[in-house]
């Protein structure tokens, strides 16, 4: 557009140039009349121009400039035929010629235009050349960019290829700081992974534990069921069945809470939320374990004002509690003691269960919220290992927060604190 612009200026300049000498001539002509008009011509114009008068095809007026082209002939012969500017080349030069025609008259002005011409002509070389220039940057340009674009793709194709092939979830997108977009689906997608291998190991760890769980009491049912049923057994059938009720009750109790917990962590089961006061609540769970503590000699003391209060499914709260006052009294040691305790800080509720027992080993302490983890320490009491993951999963969905705090040997304390 550029050249186009330029370069019609130019020649319109030149046109202009011509088209006044042409004006001046017939000004001239009108004035002095045509055979004077030679000698009116100046001669600065005499050079500048190519000029040829002819009345009744016969030259009246030819400047010397015009002598020197070769073949003059040829230009009067397309002067005759044109009736605007026309070029011609001669000795390797450009000439652009107007003519000017009535019945017995023709007048022929021209100019060299050979330095417009070649001055166009390097502009248009130089011009196009810098187009060629600017489309080849812009191809490579986008190649680099394409190939920038479509490195962090290629990445993120091979890392799942590899899982896919594989089955191993360790593999993750090499991430180049970039800055843009495919840098933080990189990231996203590397933290999505993170997750998929932690639940996935979780998932087969529970899968394996359960395995583990239900083999011991399905033995002791196969075992009692074989040794009942031999000739020689001196086992009653009656206890025999009541050892086998006793085993399958246990395996019951696994499987409910299994299922309790999946259900809760996946949000299929439906929350009854309402205002609860705590002290209710806290006095519900204590009524639990009335006796309990009595047969152990547990020293309980509870702090909780009447107008504190939480919002929550009741029964959900009393079970999680409940599994909280059931260690605290199940590892607690003979004549120890307890504490519930509620406070209000920051507006946000707290409440603290406290007991002196056994303790948990730093080492164990970050696996107890686990599902079916227990301590070593705590085996030689009875329990599955899924009391806390149902605590943890309950408080979840309350989107309650849960910590702990323990000591070997000298107590542990829960931390329960409720969002609203
Ligand atoms: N108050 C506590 N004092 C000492 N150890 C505890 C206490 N609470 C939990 N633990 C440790 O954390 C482990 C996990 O507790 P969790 O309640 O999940 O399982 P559990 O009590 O062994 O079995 P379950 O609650 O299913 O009957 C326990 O086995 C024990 O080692
Ligand atoms: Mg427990």
């Amino acid at each position: 557009m550029a050249y186009f612009i330029v370069s019609a200026t130019l020649r319109d300049k030149e046109s202009t140039s011509i088209s006044l000498e042409m004006e001046k001539i017939l000004l001239d002509a009108q004035k002095y009349g045509m055979s004077n008009v030679n000698k009116h011509i100046s001669h600065k114009e005499k050079e500048d121009f190519f000029i040829e008068i002819l009345v009744k095809n016969k030259p009246v007026y030819v400047n010397d400039n015009f002598k020197k082209l070769r073949p003059e002939s040829k230009i009067i012969e397309k002067a005759k035929l044109k009736n605007t500017f026309f070029t011609i080349k001669s000795n390797e030069r450009t000439f652009k010629f107007q003519p000017y025609k009535t019945k017995n008259l023709m007048i022929i002005v021209g100019k060299d235009v050979a330095g417009t011409e070649e001055l166009l002509e390097k502009f248009r070389e130089i011009f196009f050349g810098m187009i060629l220039f600017t489309m080849l940057l812009g191809i490579i340009g986008g190649l680099i960019a394409l190939r920038k674009i479509l490195l962090p793709i290629k990445s993120i194709t091979q890392t799942a290829q590899y899982i896919i092939n594989t089955g191993k979830l360790n593999e993750r997108i090499k991430v180049e700081n970039t800055q843009d977009e495919f840098y933080e689906l990189s990231i996203i997608i590397n933290k999505m992974l993170d997750k998929i291998e932690v639940l996935v190991k979780s998932l087969k760890e529970t899968i394996d534990n359960v395995a583990h769980d239900l083999r011991t009491p399905l033995t002791r049912i196969k075992i009692t069921s074989e040794l009942a049923l031999s000739d020689q057994s001196k086992l009653n059938p009656k206890e025999a069945l009541l050892s086998c009720l006793d085993e399958s009750d246990k395996i019951l109790t696994l499987l409910n809470a299994i299922v309790d917990i999946s259900q809760i962590e996946t949000g299929s089961l439906r929350l009854n939320i309402e205002k609860i006061q705590l002290k209710k609540l806290i006095d519900d769970v204590i009524d639990l374990y009335d006796y309990v503590i009595e047969e152990h000699g547990i020293n309980l003391n509870v702090k909780c004002d009447e107008n504190i209060f939480v919002y929550g499914d009741f029964n959900r709260l009393r079970q999680a509690l409940s599994n909280l006052m059931d260690n605290a009294v199940k590892y607690n040691k003979p004549n120890g003691k307890i504490s519930i305790k509620a406070f209000l800080i920051n507006s946000k509720v707290s409440l603290f269960i406290q007991d002196t027992g056994i303790g948990i080993s730093n080492t164990d302490l970050p696996y107890i919220f686990e599902r079916l983890y227990r301590a070593d320490k705590s085996r030689s009491k009875q329990g599955l290992g899924l009391g806390l993951s149902l605590v943890k999963a309950i408080l979840k969905a309350h989107e309650a927060k849960v910590k702990v705090r323990s000591i070997l040997n000298c107590g542990t304390i829960f931390c329960i604190i409720f969002q609203h």
